[in-house]
């Protein structure tokens, strides 16, 4: 909200600044609940010092309202340092205002409907492939796998690499992502040089992927070859500078958070098989053995549910930062220009006054009947995965897309069973994944069995 009297006469949010230099930095990384126990302690919104910088933590969906739709106006993305160093300078999650916009313009062309439809094969065969390869080996630490899987769609679909987990752009991929929130130290042994010299070796392989891109008579039918004949609102091409940071944003955006989202979908599936027989008696009504169709997918309507509630309880992203660009009141409080934001997915997701029972796992919170009597306003700013606002996720379709075939595909032919003496704690950063990398027996799905095998 604008200022309504002198910033002076405005109370600052209470709350602990922490160490002198540090602050709550070290709180923040290490305790899940970090938030949550200051919020107890001081309300909805509360001061504190991270990385250097005064914060402020915001929460509730009046807070996401106000943030997300003043961006630009109030607000201004905001990155780790490292972060900033390692994506790229011409990245779109850097760049601001009209530039930001047209770029967003241009990049959407690659997540239409068009575009989707033509990725489904893709995604479908890929998941066929990888799921021949789990059910062999009966045990497996799901995790990494999954992230594997992930990566090797993104690379197919954004640039048209064939498993590029296998690859070494897979491994440098790897040891830069390990570097993005870290601190910003580039010394041979630090995560941050590492991950600075793979960004070095990343970037010299995707400038030569878009070279020989550009110089072939076949541009492809991927989001690279999209963006290499788009032009912007000047006419204008993408330079491979830009080229490159924008695909490696998209290689990472695209398969880091959607890691944690089908993880958290075969997490929840075991823990709660009354649910994932409601997901495959839904399959049913659909001819398993032709390919998958987008008129198909959105008529998954249960399925839909499921997956919503996964991510209302274990969001893949749990929020994300904002820098106040001119002082602002919001409750009564002064949020003073220059300092940093925090606004609040994960704990948007447990409000209580939201989401009763807030712990439990419980699609029929999306069924149609509930969701009609929420106001668009509840609906946009109280879940919001993926975020809201003219930052909103640009990847939205292709990651429910993608996190509906893969759910689709195992409902219909596999299972899975939690292995046991494993810590299924999350671990929230940088995506929530089980500590010990989520241990499973995965077979096929036989519907004679599967009665037996669980109430056995
Ligand atoms: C389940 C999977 C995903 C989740 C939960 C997710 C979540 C989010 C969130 C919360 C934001 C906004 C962050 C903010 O407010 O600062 C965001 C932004 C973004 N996402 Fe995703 N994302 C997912 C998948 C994807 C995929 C598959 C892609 C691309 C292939 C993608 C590309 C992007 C991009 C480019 C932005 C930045 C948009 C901008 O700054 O204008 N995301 N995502």
């Amino acid at each position: 909200m604008p200022l309504s009297q002198s910033a002076d006469t405005l109370p600052l949010p209470p709350g602990d600044n922490g160490l002198p230099l540090l602050g709550k930095t070290l709180s923040f990384f290490r305790d899940p609940d970090f938030a949550l126990k200051q919020h107890q302690k001081y309300g909805d919104v509360f001061k504190t010092k991270l990385l250097g910088s005064p914060t402020l933590f915001m929460r509730g969906y009046e807070a996401n309202r106000f943030i997300l739709s003043s961006e630009n106006q109030y607000f201004e993305i905001s990155w780790p340092p490292s972060t900033k160093a390692l994506l790229g300078p011409l990245s779109l999650v850097l760049q601001t205002g009209t530039i930001h916009q047209n770029r967003r313009k241009l990049l959407a062309q690659a997540f239409m409907p068009r575009a989707l439809s033509g990725y489904i094969a893709t995604m479908e065969q890929i998941t066929h492939q990888y799921c021949d390869r789990w059910v062999k080996q009966t045990e497996l630490t799901w995790y990494p796998e999954l992230r594997h899987y992930t990566f090797d769609i993104a690379c197919k679909l954004l640039a048209g690499l064939d498993q590029g987990s296998k690859t070494n752009l897979g491994q440098a991929f790897e040891t830069w992502t390990e570097g993005l929130f870290s601190i910003p130290i580039a010394l041979p042994w630090t995560k941050f040089g590492r991950a600075k010299r793979s960004g070095d070796r990343l970037a010299q392989a995707l400038e030569a992927i878009i070279q020989q891109r550009q110089q072939s008579s076949e541009p492809g039918t991927d989001t690279l070859a999209l963006l290499i004949q788009a032009e912007d609102e000047a006419g204008q091409r993408l330079s491979i500078a830009e080229l490159k940071d924008q695909i490696l944003l998209l290689l990472f955006a695209g398969h880091e958070t959607l890691t944690a989202a089908v993880a958290a979908f075969c997490l929840l599936m075991a823990q709660h098989p009354d649910v994932m027989a409601k997901v495959r008696s839904e399959q049913q009504q659909f001819p398993v053995h032709e390919p998958l169709t987008l008129d198909q997918l959105k008529q998954m309507t249960y399925l839909e549910q499921v997956l919503r509630e996964v991510m209302r309880l274990i969001p893949p992203v749990g929020g994300s930062f904002r820098t106040v660009l001119e002082t602002c009141e919001f409750n009564g409080y002064q949020l003073p220009k220059g300092w940093m934001v925090f606004y609040q997915i994960g704990a948007t997701h447990q409000d209580e006054t939201l989401y009763p029972e807030a712990d439990r796992f419980e699609p029929e919170r999306f069924s149609p009947q509930q969701m009609q009597q929420q106001s668009a306003d509840r609906q946009k700013y109280g879940y919001l995965p993926f975020g809201g606002g003219i930052r909103e996720c640009l990847g939205k379709e292709f990651a429910r897309l993608e996190m509906k075939i893969f759910a689709a595909l195992l409902a219909r032919n596999y299972d899975w069973e939690l292995l046991p003496d494993q810590n299924l704690e999350l671990v929230r950063l940088p995506t929530p994944h089980p500590r010990d990398g989520l241990k499973v027996k995965f077979y096929p799905f036989n519907p004679d069995s599967s009665f037996q095998s669980r109430s056995s």
